[in-house]
């Protein structure tokens, strides 16, 4: 079976200085994740691989270098979902668990279900994985960010705003922070299972305890090995109410080549959320990409058996 695999560094309005360490490390993470499966490697260990890259790069919104909470602090979601099985792992409100990426997929291996805050923290612990303190996941920009929102030098991103105003899809305002975003990975190994993985620190500002779609099952991430994968990124809020990566799978199902099925998700996502918005990343198990977004951008990068690595932001 071919081999096949794509990434996404997240979809929204990423500002022009920040483009190429955001393809960077999407090249990065494709390149380990391809690593895994070139060798004869699982889905599983690729999408690790390639997710736990970004969550170590601190350009991303995931792992460290996340964006903080209202209260100054990281929380990260994470899930990893297997479309041989339909096992699925997923944790939420992650203090100090620098690769929650890897805690998901011990969950997902192990009692598969969604482990949140402390709970989720012990279970690590019970794993053998090492925890960190909460302020070794923050970064000085993300710090900076924080104080000038709550001296009120910035606002948070305005989601939801209808197209033509100043929010995240659009070029942020002076004043406005212009959003943050979700990694993500699907990848096919030579066996022919599909897995999806995702991971975050969720949206500026947020209360704690706030889960976006990331971790949840059918919203942020879904796999099923006989019609595909996808990934979802971008306003967790509008995604859940859609539960936008069941749906696009389910265009699918219904005979949607890849590329359809997620401008469809997408152009739906924003049809019946005021101001939804995203982006959509797709692998079918003959290793055909979908990749669509009403963001103003999306990091991404794939790669398919007998072809070169393709990127783009
Ligand atoms: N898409 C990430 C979040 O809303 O938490």
């Amino acid at each position: 079976m071919p081999i096949a695999m794509i990434v996404h560094g997240g979809a929204w309005a990423i500002p022009d200085e920040q483009v190429e360490p955001h393809l960077a490390g999407c090249r990065a993470a494709l390149a380990a994740g391809w690593a895994v499966l070139e060798a004869g490697g699982l889905a599983p260990d690729a999408c690790e691989a390639a997710v736990r890259v970004m969550e170590d790069a601190p350009i991303f919104d995931a792992g460290t270098g996340s964006v903080l909470t209202s209260a100054g602090t990281v929380e990260l979601d994470a899930a990893m979902m297997d479309g041989r099985t339909l096992r699925y792992g997923a944790v939420a409100n992650l203090r100090r668990v620098r690769n929650p990426i890897t805690l998901a997929r011990r969950i997902m291996d192990g009692p598969g279900t969604f482990l949140a805050g402390e709970g989720a923290e012990q279970f690590a612990l019970a794993v053998g994985l090492p925890l960190c303190e909460n302020d070794a996941l923050v970064v000085e920009r993300e710090r900076g960010l924080w104080e000038a929102w709550r001296a009120g030098q910035v606002a948070a991103p305005q989601y939801g705003a209808p197209v033509g105003s100043q929010g995240p899809d659009q070029q942020p305002s002076a004043h406005a922070v212009g959003g943050r975003d979700t990694v993500g990975a699907i990848a096919l190994d030579s066996s022919g299972n599909l897995v999806v993985a995702n991971s975050t620190g969720g949206t500026p500002f947020k209360l704690p305890g706030r889960i976006g779609d990331t971790p949840m099952v059918g919203c942020g991430l879904y796999a099923d090995d006989f019609t595909g994968g996808a990934v979802c990124s971008g306003w967790g809020e509008s995604i859940v109410r859609v539960a936008l990566a069941r749906r696009a799978v389910e265009l699918l199902e219904r005979g949607l080549p890849p590329q359809s099925a997620a401008e469809v998700a997408i152009r739906n996502l924003a049809r019946r959320v005021s101001g939804g918005s995203g982006g959509c990343i797709i692998l079918t198990p003959a290793g055909r990409i979908g990749l669509a977004w009403n963001t103003r951008r999306i990091a991404y990068a794939y790669r398919q058996e007998g072809g070169e690595p393709t990127w783009g932001c």
